[in-house]
């Protein structure tokens, strides 16, 4: 296994081992959504790494959790010609981005390290363009996750973590019974998208949320498992308290924190709130994967955008290099709440959330039950994903009954297509 040490020195000589022209000197503007507490301390260890190796950062965050507001400033900034030098993105929007030629590839960064031998299959393909890397991913996340206050469970005599759905909602409706709010829910399109596909795969499995969310079949869509779902999701709505409208999903991370809430549904950036805020896992919060069978998938990366220049040529594939750098991995996901996206990082200094994590996506790539994230853009188009957003929005803010909303998702997502 490479272990820090022997890596420092390569990482320095990137810009120079990599074909960037001799006196280049690496500048990258980045773009990115990362704001909340976690996010930013993640963040930060990135740009202190960059900049100790001779970097120049030029800081472009925007902030919106899940990044919709990123997604839209980038546009106009490639669509104006300035685009910036990395930008987080993932998933489809990768492609989408190469296949408009807006990409430079940092391939030789990539086989000089080997990159191929030490990423899964699976996110390895995603970072690529016409056989090329033009990305670099820097964890995985993992989005089926519940968090909760054990102190608030207590108080109402729930001795355990819910493992199936019937068991959330009895745990819920003691909560309710003992008035306090059981679920802390920030109500954005993307927060709604995320509790509904987690929601998917406890109530319907794998294979089916694979059928729903990923191939967008239509008998699934519309299916007596999706009416389930829905049915499940209506049921949520009644736990959570009357000004979850609008909330930033790290403020209903704060609710849990603070005891006022008993459980947050979200991907485990969660996880980076809690530490960023000191709290110690096992003791002062809980994790354990939202009811069902399965792992799904939510991976950030940084893509390189088609930039001239040395000194910015030099920037991407210092940033290249870094990003897969084991060391910067490690300490990277320690702070982001994620798991190294390398698969030869050892995992000794992680808490056992992230143990579990790396456990369970194992387990579900065995079992093939290893699902992409259609909320966070892993698995579907953005102007499909829009379709979901729009519904399940619209679902869990109107009295809209399960059987429509699985038809109007089914007829929606035809449109789109
Ligand atoms: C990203 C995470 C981020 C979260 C909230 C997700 O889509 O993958 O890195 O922390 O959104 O902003």
């Amino acid at each position: 296994m490479l272990r820090y040490k022997t890596f420092v020195p390569l990482v320095a000589a990137a810009g120079l081992a990599f074909g960037a022209p001799a006196g280049a000197e690496p500048t990258a503007e980045v773009l990115h959504w990362w704001t909340s507490g976690g996010e930013a301390k993640a963040v930060g260890e990135l740009k202190n790494s960059f900049e100790a190796q001779g970097g120049t950062w030029i800081d472009s965050p925007i902030a919106g959790g899940g990044g919709d507001a990123a997604m839209t400033a980038l546009r106009a900034r490639v669509v104006a010609g300035n685009p910036p030098t990395a930008v987080q993105l993932k998933g489809p929007g990768i492609q989408e981005w190469a296949e408009q030629g807006a990409l430079n590839d940092v391939e030789d960064v990539a086989e000089a390290e080997n990159w191929n031998g030490v990423l899964p299959p699976v996110l390895a393909e995603i970072m690529k363009y016409d056989g090329k890397y033009v990305a670099a991913p820097v964890n995985i996340h993992r989005v089926d996750w519940m968090w909760a206050n054990p102190e608030v469970l207590a108080k109402a005599g729930i001795g355990a973590m819910p493992t199936t759905w019937d068991e959330f909602n009895a745990a819920a409706d003691k909560l309710m019974a003992a008035g306090i709010t059981p679920l802390a829910h920030g109500g954005q399109p993307w927060q709604d998208a995320t509790v509904f596909e987690n929601v998917v795969l406890g109530v319907g499995g794998a294979d089916f949320f694979r059928a729903a969310l990923v191939d967008l079949d239509q008998e699934a869509l519309n299916s007596p498992t999706m009416v389930a779902a829905f049915d499940q999701l209506r049921r949520m709505r009644g736990y959570v308290d009357p000004n979850f409208s609008g909330r930033d999903w790290n403020l209903a991370t704060a609710m849990v924190m603070n005891g006022e809430a008993a459980f947050q549904i979200m991907g485990d950036w969660a996880k980076g709130e809690f530490l960023a805020a000191g709290k110690v896992p096992g003791e002062d919060f809980l994790c354990a994967p939202t009811p069902g069978n399965g792992f799904v998938l939510n991976s950030d990366s940084f893509t390189f955008f088609k930039v001239s220049g040395d000194d910015n040529i030099a920037g991407q594939k210092l940033l290249a290099s870094l990003i897969m750098s084991p060391g910067f991995q490690e300490t990277f996901n320690l702070a982001k709440g994620s798991i190294p996206a390398r698969t030869d990082v050892a995992l000794d200094k992680f808490d056992a959330c992230a143990q579990r994590s790396h456990e369970d996506l194992l387990k579900a790539t065995e079992a093939n039950a290893l699902v992409p994230s259609m909320a966070h853009e892993m698995a579907i188009p953005r102007s499909v994903r829009g379709e979901f957003l729009d519904l399940v929005t619209e679902f869990f803010n109107s009295d809209m009954s399960s059987e429509d909303a699985a038809q109007r998702l089914a007829d929606a997502v035809k449109r789109a297509m």
